[in-house]
C-alpha cells in the first residue's frame, strides 16, 4: 500500500465550560503497511488499535487539546509504546483530562515524517490557543482538526477560543495552500482549500 490517509469515526463526548455534548469525531492514521503516525485518537481506542493492526506506530499527535480528540492519547500511547505530540499552548486543556502525563512538543513550521511522508506542523489558533493543522504536500492534504471545517471556521464560542484569530490562521496558513488542498477535519466530511476559500468574506460578515 503506498502511503495514504486513512480516517475512522468514533462516538463519544466533548465537555467543556461545565457543558457535555454527544459527538463523531474523525480519527485519521498517516502511514503504509509498516507504520502510521496516529491523528487525534478520540473515544475508541479498541477500534482505533483494530485499525491500526500490527504496524508500527511512530507517533500520535493532538491537533489541540480538548478532551474528544486526546482522550485515549494515553491508552493507544501505553499499548503501543508510541510519543505524544501536543502544541504547548493548549497545555492547559491536556493536563484536566490526562494529569502528570507529559507530551512532547510540536511546534510551527516543524517537520515530521512517516513512511516517507513529509507532514508540516502549521500552528493555527483560534479555536484553541494551540491548535495546529498537518499539512501533506506531497498528497496535497490539510488535516484540519477543528480550526477548518465544511462551511467555515471552527467554533470559537467557548474558553479559549478567539474568532478574529481563527480568521488569520485560516487566512494566512490554509488559504495560502495549494487551491486543490483537500482538507480533511476533525468531525464531519471533507472539503477543499478552493471551495472554503470562496466563503472567507461571508464568515467575516457573519462574525462566527
Ligand atoms: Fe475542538
Amino acid at each position: 500500500m503506498s502511503p495514504s490517509v486513512e480516517m475512522i469515526v468514533t462516538s463519544g463526548t466533548f465537555s467543556l465550560d461545565g457543558g457535555t455534548w454527544e459527538v463523531d469525531n474523525n480519527v485519521y492514521l498517516i502511514g503504509d503497511d509498516s507504520e502510521v503516525l496516529v491523528i487525534d485518537p478520540a473515544h475508541d481506542h479498541q477500534a482505533i488499535l483494530e485499525t491500526i493492526g500490527d504496524r508500527k506506530v511512530a507517533g500520535i499527535i493532538c491537533t489541540h487539546g480538548h478532551d474528544d480528540h486526546i482522550g485515549q492519547a494515553v491508552a493507544v500511547a501505553e499499548m503501543t509504546g508510541a510519543p505524544i505530540s501536543l502544541h504547548p499552548k493548549d497545555l492547559m486543556l491536556w493536563d484536566v483530562v490526562h494529569p502528570g502525563v507529559i507530551p512532547n512538543e510540536l511546534s510551527e513550521g516543524q517537520v515530521l515524517e512517516v513512511a516517507g511522508l513529509v507532514v508540516k506542523v502549521l500552528h493555527t489558533p483560534g479555536h484553541s490557543p494551540g491548535g495546529v493543522c498537518l499539512h501533506l504536500p506531497e498528497l496535497e492534504v490539510l488535516i484540519s482538526g477543528d480550526t477548518l471545517f465544511q462551511g467555515g471556521p471552527g467554533a470559537t464560542g467557548r474558553s479559549f477560543s478567539d474568532f478574529q484569530t481563527i480568521l488569520d490562521s485560516i487566512r494566512e496558513q490554509i488559504l495560502t495552500l495549494p487551491s486543490g488542498t483537500k482538507v480533511l477535519p476533525g468531525h464531519g466530511g471533507e472539503t477543499t482549500v478552493d471551495d472554503e476559500s470562496k466563503d472567507y468574506h461571508a464568515w467575516v460578515t457573519r462574525g462566527r
